[in-house]
This record gives C-alpha cells, structure tokens and sequence, in this order.
C-alpha cells in the first residue's frame, strides 16, 4: 500500500526523521522502495542529472508527466511527490491544470513548487482542488538568474523574509515544506515555527528529514558534487569499470559464451548447410554459424 500523508505525519509527530531521495525513473524507483525510503521526489533536478541540462529550467510538463509515471510503475508503498516545472505554476488555472495531470497521468500523490508568499494563492487553489502540495523555500533552482546557487537567508532581512514565506506557505495549506540551502539553525527555527514537517537539503540536521538528489548521494554524476551531499557510493566508476571489463571481454572473445547463448538442433543446422546457396561461401562445418554471405553490391 502506498505510503500516505497521514503517515508522513505520524512519523513526524513520533519524531522520527522522514527520509526522501529523488528517483527518475522505473529503476531507480524499484531501488528506493527496496531500501526502505518512503517517499520519493521526482524533481525538476532530472534537467540536469538526467538530461544535461546546467538547470532545471528547460524542463517541460509533458516530461515531468512521463518521468513521474515511470516511477509511479517502478514502486508500489513510497508517497511519490512531482515537481511543477518552471512556468507551469506562473498563472493560478495552470497551475490547477499541471498538478491534476502529475497526479491523474503521472501517478503522484502530492505536487511540489517553488517558492514562498508569493506563490501561497497558488498554493491554496491546488489545495482546495484536494491535491496535497510541498513548498519549496530557500535555494530555488527555478529562479537560479535570479538568486544565483548560494545559501539564502543569510542576513536578519532575509532570514525573516524565509520564516514568514514558510509560515505563508504552511498558512495556505502545504503539508510540508523543503529547505534548500539555508541555514542550519534558521532552517531549525523554521521547522521549530511550523505545524508541517520540513525536509531539507543542504539545511543542516535540524529539519523534520532530508532529501537529497539520487545521483549526488550515490555517485551517478560527476558533473560536480553539492557541498551538501555525502557520497555512500561511487557508482559512476563501478559502471565504468564494469563497461571496461565488459569491452575487453568482447575483444578477447572472453565474452559471450556458451552460457549466454542458444544452440540449435544439429540435424537442422546440417540441412541448412547442405541448403546453403552454391553461389555463396562455402560454409565451414562446425559448431556454430558464421556471418551469412556478403550483401549484394549497393546495401549497407
Ligand atoms: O528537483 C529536485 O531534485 C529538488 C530537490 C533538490 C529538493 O527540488
């Protein structure tokens, strides 16, 4: 059964710390259900880790709609949470419009966007429209122009401006709140002021869980490493090394073997041998087929 709201809630209120990791598709998402974790982000962060994209900002909703149904078919209990990609959120119908097609096409059980006092309109339209929305405060990537990719909150004026956007937005109705780069004791306050849990990123140990990006914790993008993440494997450089293996093995004619192939009736092959086109290359007798006859003159 998937995880619901209400046990997000329960946990929090048992104290114990949610956890969160972004997945993109069918098999990281198998992966996150099987190590326990019970909510997953499809974040806009697959611009990036997924596309190549330097931000999220290209990110379109037909994508975010295709991504997030992957993970929804790739794991049955984690509470699956989709990101309203840059501008689908701008104008209040629209926004009504992409958080129902995230959770009716794509799966989720709850729509994330960002931002603070600003965005709380939208926020209560998609509530009161009965789907459960996650704010997103401090660094956020779809105003990257703007704010730049540094810690926000920093200054009395700005570190106030984050705690009433965060009340703002438990006010309209989030049921939990993400902290980006922020400051670990401002994100403590923060998660101290609100009913909701908080889950941060680079927000210190303060918050109700954490999340962080699939590919930083386990090694999967070497582009850079948040200063945020620590790395519990590097499987970028397992996969490397299993291609090379793998490629010297195909030289060698290490790899494959019997093992990984299919036989065929001997009695069959020999007809078709003795079947075999005069005009064609002789066939050697032997166990296995060869490469058929050259293509006629003019094909690829
Ligand atoms: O898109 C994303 O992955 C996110 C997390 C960094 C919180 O929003």
């Amino acid at each position: 059964m998937r995880t619901t709201l209400a046990r997000i809630r329960a946990m929090h209120d048992a104290g114990q710390r949610i956890v969160m990791v972004t997945a993109y598709d069918y098999t990281s998402a198998q992966l996150a259900e099987r190590a326990g974790i019970p909510m997953v982000l499809v974040g806009d962060s697959l611009g990036m880790v997924i596309q190549g994209h330097d931000s999220t900002l290209p990110v379109t909703m037909d994508q975010m709609v295709y991504h997030t149904a992957m993970v929804s078919r790739g794991c049955a209990s984690p509470l699956i949470v989709a990101d309203l990609p840059f501008g689908s959120y701008a104008v209040s119908d629209d926004a009504v419009r992409a958080a129902v097609r995230l959770m009716a096409e794509g799966g989720a059980g709850s729509v994330k966007l960002e931002g603070g006092r600003s965005v709380a309109g939208t926020v209560r339209r998609i509530v009161e429209t009965g789907i459960p929305v996650v704010g997103h405060l401090g660094f956020t990537p779809q105003s990257v122009h703007r704010i730049g990719v540094r810690v926000q909150g920093r200054d009395e004026a700005r570190a106030r401006a984050l705690l009433e956007d965060a009340v703002a937005l438990e006010e309209a109705g989030a049921w939990l709140v993400v902290l980006e780069l922020v400051p670990a004791p401002l994100a403590a306050l923060i998660t101290d002021t609100l009913g909701v849990p908080t889950i941060g990123i680079g927000a210190g140990a303060g918050c109700s869980g954490q999340v962080q990006v699939w590919q930083d914790l386990l090694g999967w993008y070497s582009d850079f490493v948040p200063r945020h993440t620590r790395r519990y494997r590097e499987l970028g450089a397992e996969a490397v090394a299993g291609l090379r293996e793998w490629a010297d093995d195909v030289r060698s004619g290490a790899f494959p073997t019997d093992e990984h192939s299919t036989g065929l009736e001997p009695e069959i092959l020999h007809r078709l041998r003795r079947e075999a086109p005069p005009e064609g290359p002789s066939l050697p007798e032997g166990p296995s087929l060869p490469e058929g006859p050259p293509l006629p003159e003019g094909q690829p």
